[in-house]
């Protein structure tokens, strides 16, 4: 008979340490030898979340974790996102208390010890690194990128009105439970997972914050690019007003108007500067239009999406399609209420909302359908 005691029971973790990463490949035995080092008396566990690297990031943890079953690795086929990263992560792991950093080490590892203290006594639920508060700071920063991230910070205040001193922290430990409570409301958008947890949560959370150093860099490069700024607008407007109206729809709408304003501009600069007739300057006005509303759509309202290659021409063909069958339903509808007793102008809107509904839900299936 088999023995069903103890034996070959493992202890579970007490701390589960999520780690976003791409390309990190050259990090990873430094975060784990760091991790080892600092956490002597822990039990944790660590959980990379990868977004299939190209550099093999993915394939060194397994190595790693082929020698330490403290470690293991998510791998992400087909997406990207750093908040989507970590929740997936906090929800593939099942200790207590968790900790989400950054897998380059730029985070101090050496304030976990304490952080876990802060959990386990009770103190608070959620602790926060952060940069601002004394005995913080950032490192050798440009003074642009300071500047931002304090601008950044001022206006996720203003807007959420979070006490967090450093919201755009990616580097907080949390009780499991109180993730729980957050997680029907995130938004997983974009870089800032700890500004969501903490705006989402249905309760304030009691907070406790610790300062760290932000280090510099030492292997990889950052992944912020100037777009990080567009999903950080969009997480806040998602917070806002999300619950009633989809953040994509409203980026869609933006797209659209953007779409008239090119349009005309066209339109005019044909018809009336260069003379030429109504019917080839409106064409070429609607061609121009839809390939600047497809390519803004591309970049922004589907960014997690993004068309590459053969899949943006074929993408580009499917939204043409979308929108000629939008343009005749918004025709035929803004006709037959112009046949009853709509005045015009309603007419004209109640069509151009009908289309606008229409490209937006076929687009969002057809030309951006989600991957499998
Ligand atoms: N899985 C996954 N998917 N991981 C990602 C992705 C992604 O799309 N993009 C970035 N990461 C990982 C990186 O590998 C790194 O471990 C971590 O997320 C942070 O990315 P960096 O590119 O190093 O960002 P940063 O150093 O410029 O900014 C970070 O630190 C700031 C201060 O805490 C970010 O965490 C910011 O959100 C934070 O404000
Ligand atoms: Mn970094």
């Amino acid at each position: 008979m088999t023995d069903m005691g103890s034996q070959g029971i493992s202890p579970p973790a007490r701390l589960s340490i999520v780690v976003p990463s791409f390309n990190e490949a050259s990090n990873i035995p430094l975060l784990y030898a760091a991790l080892d080092r600092t956490l002597r008396d822990v039990a944790w566990e660590m959980i990379y979340v990868d977004d299939n690297s190209p550099d093999g990031t993915a394939d060194r943890v397994r190595e790693l974790a082929n020698q330490d079953a403290r470690v293991r690795v998510v791998h992400r086929f087909g997406r990207r996102g750093l908040s989507s990263a970590c929740v997936e992560g906090i929800l593939a792991s099942a200790a207590p208390f968790v900790v989400v950093m950054d897998a380059d080490l730029q985070h101090d590892e050496k304030i976990i010890p304490g952080m876990l203290k802060a959990l386990e006594n009770g103190r608070g639920e959620l602790v926060a690194a952060s940069r601002y508060v004394d005995g913080g700071g950032v490192g050798d920063w440009s003074k642009e990128r300071a500047w931002a991230s304090r601008f950044a910070t001022s206006i996720a205040k203003w807007l959420t009105g979070t006490e967090l001193s450093d919201p755009m922290s990616g580097f907080f430990a949390i009780e499991r439970a109180a993730f729980m409570r957050s997680l029907p409301h995130l938004s997983s958008i974009g870089f800032k997972i700890l500004l969501d947890i903490a705006a989402s949560a249905p309760k304030p959370l009691r907070v406790v914050e610790l300062p760290y150093e932000f280090r510099n860099r030492q292997h990889g490069e950052s992944k912020l690019d100037s777009l990080v700024l567009w999903e950080y607008f969009q997480l806040l407007l998602d917070k806002l007003v999300g619950k009633y109206i989809p953040v994509r729809f409203i980026t869609f709408g933006m797209v659209g108007g953007l779409g008239v304003i090119v349009h005309f501009s066209i339109l005019t600069a044909l018809f009336k500067g260069l003379g030429t007739t109504f019917a080839i300057a409106q064409g070429v006005a609607t061609f121009v239009a839809i390939t600047s509303n497809f390519y803004l759509n591309n970049l922004l309202t589907y960014r997690d999406r993004r068309l590459h290659g053969w899949g943006l021409v074929r993408g580009w063909v499917t939204f043409n399609l979308i929108c000629a069958t939008g343009a005749a339903a918004n025709v035929g509808v803004a006709d037959w209420l112009f046949e009853r007793p709509t005045s015009w102008v309603w007419s004209a809107l109640a069509g151009i909302g009908v289309s606008v509904v229409w490209n937006y839900a076929v687009s969002g299936v057809v030309t951006w359908r989600k991957r499998s």
